[in-house]
């Protein structure tokens, strides 16, 4: 079945422009994650198999992959890019809910969770549910941002005050939380809650400076054309109109044009032992 980007969620188009952009570092995350030979690994939730595909290459010849989605478009999605990857492990795509995972007790080795507690609102239960899902001695890896850190482009500071302000402001808004778009600085505490040790934590930067290459203008295009919206009526007229020039691609002094402009993106590894 081909993925239908009708049935894709609004975000979906960011995010796969945010793994176009960024995938150097990202591919570099997931190098990180400590894995045997041979290892069974859990990708949960899948979204769009970017990094179904990277831990499949990784787990090459040996290993085996279970890609598991709530989403019948994304696990098309998924299947469509690990198609694409060349020479993978073993995967298995799997419609699940990642809080009633459909696997034995102890199944895999690794349970790889990326950018998803946007999604997942009970991050406890679902941490637990990869545990329980892991053998013991296996890990549990989360790759988290923390929105206010997540995309930082050089516009100018008392704008990225404002911006800040008005974030918490429309979080607390659409999701009952000022913090909601920051689960990174939960983490730690979550993996203990859900019983897990933390032993491991990686933040990765990616830097880039203009002139932007395709991947990084086509995914800067979309992430501020999503602030913009986003913080829509959370900021006063003149804070709005600079946020405006600040983001318009047909404007000279935007960070899509200036010569001067620069983005930086952290985003954080974080291990836990089962
Ligand atoms: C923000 S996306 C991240 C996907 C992927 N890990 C990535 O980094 O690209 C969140 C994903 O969670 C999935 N999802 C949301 N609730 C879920 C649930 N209860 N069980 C399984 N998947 C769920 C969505 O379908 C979507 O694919």
């Amino acid at each position: 079945m081909s993925a239908d980007p009708a049935q894709l969620p609004d975000y979906a188009a960011t995010l796969t422009a945010f793994h176009a952009a960024f995938r150097r570092e990202l591919r570099r995350a997931v190098r990180a994650v400590p894995l045997p030979l041979g290892a069974a690994v859990l990708d949960v939730p899948c979204g769009d198999g970017f990094y179904t595909a990277l831990l499949a290459r990784r787990m090459y010849p040996f290993g085996r992959v279970a890609a598991a989605d709530l989403s019948d478009a994304y696990l098309a999605a998924a299947r469509e890019t690990v198609g694409r990857a060349g020479a993978v492990a073993a995967v298995d795509f799997v419609k699940a809910d990642a809080y009633h995972l459909p696997f034995d007790d102890g199944t895999f080795d690794l349970a790889w969770c990326a950018q998803s507690f946007i999604s997942l609102d009970d991050p406890v239960s679902a941490l637990a549910e990869m545990r329980r899902v892991v053998r013991p001695g296996g890990r549990v890896a989360v790759l988290e941002d923390d929105s206010f850190h997540h995309v930082m482009v050089n516009w100018p500071a008392e704008l990225e005050v404002e911006v800040q302000r008005a974030a918490a402001e429309a979080s607390r808004e659409r999701y009952g939380s000022r913090s909601a778009l920051s689960p990174a600085r939960r983490m730690r505490q979550w993996f203990l809650d859900a019983k897990l040790t933390p032993t491991g934590r990686k933040t990765i930067a990616a830097d880039r400076q203009a002139p932007f290459g395709p991947a990084v203008r086509r995914f800067l295009a979309l992430h501020l054309r999503e602030t913009r919206e986003f913080l829509t009526g959370h900021l006063a007229p003149h804070h709005r109109a600079a946020l405006g020039c600040a983001t318009d691609s047909a404007d000279p002094d935007s960070v899509l044009n200036r010569a001067d402009a620069t983005v930086t993106s952290l985003t954080t590894l974080f291990v836990a032992r089962c």
